[in-house]
């Protein structure tokens, strides 16, 4: 696989880019924080990632450097076949409610930017007759409720447009893969209570990895989230307005 990884310096990207390179993948990094991506390289290729491990500069903040960092993973991997785009934010709905610049933030970041980014890796990915591109939405994004109407409605957003994008284009060759991660161990998750059935980033990568190479449209991860959230799609609106969750 010559595989693309947006977000692999921390948690489910980690974990996941970690799998990739135990089993030879071609990986090249994207991110933010260049010295953050030279460790994160490193450590993959000890780890068993074929050839070196490039990287690349881009932060979701920064639109303009989408197609130059996609360029650039093109050139060092000698083609593409799969992009993975787990980089996100969270904060609580409190601190979004109170601070409107950061909610802005996110709303762009999760959902805007992450829409663009992902346009300028489907483009490329149908120019070489497809492959896989897989991004990180959420549980959140499922249901409208109380203590994640900001970060839920990015992420409903990006799962609706992966949706779109997967009836558009997998007859072209085109596989999209929308990961809902429930509550998982990772730092964007410290400091936070855990709920029942969470999940630890290794656990998720390997669900998250056998999705990629079948080509799953919707994987939840842990898989038990599968049937929570079946059940809380179910509840009727007056129920949600009651409840907390
Ligand atoms: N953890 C959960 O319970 C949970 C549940 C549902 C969905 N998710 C989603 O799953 C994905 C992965 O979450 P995680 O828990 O693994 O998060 P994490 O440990 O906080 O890692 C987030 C990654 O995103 C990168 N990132 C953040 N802002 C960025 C930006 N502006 N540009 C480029 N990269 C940026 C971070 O890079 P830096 O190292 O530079 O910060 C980091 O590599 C996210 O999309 C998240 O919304 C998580």
């Amino acid at each position: 696989m010559k595989a693309v990884v947006l977000g692999a310096t921390k948690g489910m990207g980690r974990a996941l880019a970690r799998l990739m390179a135990a089993r030879g993948d071609q990986l090249f990094l994207l991110g933010r924080d260049a010295a953050d991506l030279e460790r994160s390289a490193r450590d993959l290729e000890l780890r068993g990632a074929a050839s070196g491990v490039g990287t690349a500069e881009c932060d979701l903040e920064r639109p303009e450097q989408f197609g130059p960092a996609l360029d650039a993973a093109e050139r060092a991997l000698g083609g593409l076949d799969t992009v993975v785009v787990t980089a996100g934010v969270f904060a609580t709905q409190e601190r979004l409610e109170q601070e409107p610049e950061l909610a802005l933030t996110l709303l762009r970041v999760n959902f805007a930017h992450t829409v663009a980014f992902c346009e300028e890796a489907r483009r490329r990915l149908l120019a070489r007759g497809g492959g896989t591109l897989c991004a990180f939405s959420s549980v959140a994004g499922d249901r409208g409720r109380k203590p994640v109407v900001l970060y839920g409605a990015s992420k409903a957003g990006l799962s609706r447009y992966l949706e779109g994008l997967d009836h558009r284009f997998r007859a072209q060759g085109l596989r999209t893969v929308c990961v809902k991660p429930g509550f998982v161990k990772t730092s964007m998750t410290e400091g936070l209570t855990p709920p029942p059935f969470a999940g630890e980033p290794e656990a998720v990568a390997r669900v998250v990895l056998r999705a990629i190479d079948r080509g799953t449209p919707v994987v939840y991860a842990p898989g038990i989230w599968r049937w929570v959230m079946t059940v809380i799609r179910l509840l009727p609106r007056m129920v949600m307005r009651k409840v907390g969750f």
